[in-house]
């Protein structure tokens, strides 16, 4: 099963929108069936003929599918899929590293990709430099004669640091060094991170890629000799790629990835305006608002902006906690990206030497804003906001 068995009129060009409905479509191989099946095996024989496919392990027809769709909307040459966004993550780093490397890392990026790379790698002499990612000399005079990898995130998913992509690249290519990002926020709908030189990009397609909160998993996306040694290197070693099942439900998410991603942006934005112009709102950090201090930055790489965004209620840690209790459509609870609006507390309780370290003020809330009606969503935040004293 390949491209070249998708009939499709010379005159069309694939859009995005085309690339989440239809790449992949191959009815004939399928008996005719609009939704292709899952491939709920862990072998493939051969004795009769070669499918090009071994053990579920390395590669599985169903999952390949889904990794066609983000490698062209990623526009890159291949993608992989993994069991998690953090499969993805540690398996990308684990590309680019040997024996006393050393990394320089935003300090914006998800706990978890921090914790691997500056305390888990350490025991094995990898050495991380965290900087704010705010400047290119900044990244410059972090880079050691070992610096094998720099890692970004942009934008960050807690305040939306954005960082320059072109000359992170290019800075890096200068000095041999490769360079992931974790671009989830944005999901390739909205920015293309290997257009401006970046080697890897990953996702998390727990987040939008999958849409509905039901499947965990990662995507990893860059040219296709990277992505063959990732397929028998890191991912067939660490046993991190995705599940069949998993992939066929990653694949339903995709089909309505632009329309949702055209509400949560939407949405994103009217309650980002409701926030900014709220009087109990002391800060909101959305990368879709002029005030955002990259808001320029931002403009050079995104063509559109999402629904996850964060602020600072003005008020005590009780008055804010009490406050999300009063909210009526928010679900407090970690992740986001899924149909549902949820409210999350990473600057409540928060020590003042993390606040420190990552920059996360005190009293931030985050928000995912679902697909339900906006204005009800606004109404609820207002009636929630109005109860701070
Ligand atoms: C920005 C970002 N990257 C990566 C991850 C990790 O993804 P997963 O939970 O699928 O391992 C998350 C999860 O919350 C995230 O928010």
């Amino acid at each position: 099963m390949n491209d070249s068995n998708q009939t499709r009129p010379e005159h069309l060009t694939w859009t995005k929108e085309d690339i989440c409905a239809h790449l992949g479509d191959d009815y004939d191989s399928f008996m005719g069936a609009i939704v292709p099946p899952i491939f709920q095996n862990s072998l493939f024989t051969r004795k009769t003929k070669d499918h090009g496919y071994v053990y579920t392990r390395i590669g599985n027809p169903t999952t390949d599918i889904a990794e066609r769709k983000i490698a062209a909307l990623e526009e890159g040459e291949a993608a992989k899929c993994f069991s998690s966004g953090m499969g993805a993550i540690s398996s990308a780093i684990m590309y680019w590293m040997s024996q006393g490397a050393h990394v320089v890392c935003v300090r914006s990026a998800y706990g978890p990709t921090r914790e691997f790379l500056g305390t888990y790698l350490k025991r094995f002499g990898v050495e991380t430099t965290f900087v704010t990612g705010d400047s290119i000399a900044e990244f410059e005079e972090a880079i050691r004669p070992n610096t094998k990898l720099i890692f970004l995130e942009s934008p960050s998913s807690q305040l939306f640091y954005i960082q320059d992509l072109e000359a992170v690249a290019k800075l890096a290519r200068s000095h041999g060094i490769g360079t992931i990002i974790d671009s989830t926020w944005a999901t390739p709908l909205y920015q293309n991170p290997l257009r401006y030189g970046i080697d890897m990009v990953v996702h998390s397609a727990s987040k939008y890629l999958g849409g509905h909160s039901d499947i965990i998993g990662g995507v990893l996306i860059g040219s296709r000799e990277k992505m063959e040694q990732m397929t028998h290197g890191e991912r067939a070693l660490f046993g991190s790629n995705m599940d069949p099942h998993q992939a066929w439900l990653l694949l339903r998410g995709l089909r309505t990835l632009p329309i949702r991603m055209k509400q949560h942006q939407e949405s994103g934005m009217q309650v980002a305006e409701f926030l900014e112009n709220h009087p109990k709102v002391e800060t909101v950090y959305y990368p879709g608002l002029a005030s955002h201090p990259q808001y320029e930055l931002g403009r050079n790489y995104l063509s559109g902006y999402t629904g996850l965004l964060s602020f600072v209620p003005k008020g005590s840690e009780q008055a804010i906690s009490e406050m999300i209790r009063r909210l009526r459509y928010f679900e407090l609870g970690p992740s986001w990206g899924g149909f549902e609006s949820l409210i999350n507390t990473p600057g409540l309780g928060i020590s003042e030497e993390a606040s420190q370290a990552t920059g996360i003020p005190h009293g931030l809330v985050r928000i995912s804003i679902g697909l339900e009606r906006a204005e009800s969503l606004i109404e609820d935040l207002d009636q929630a906001l109005n109860s701070l004293t």
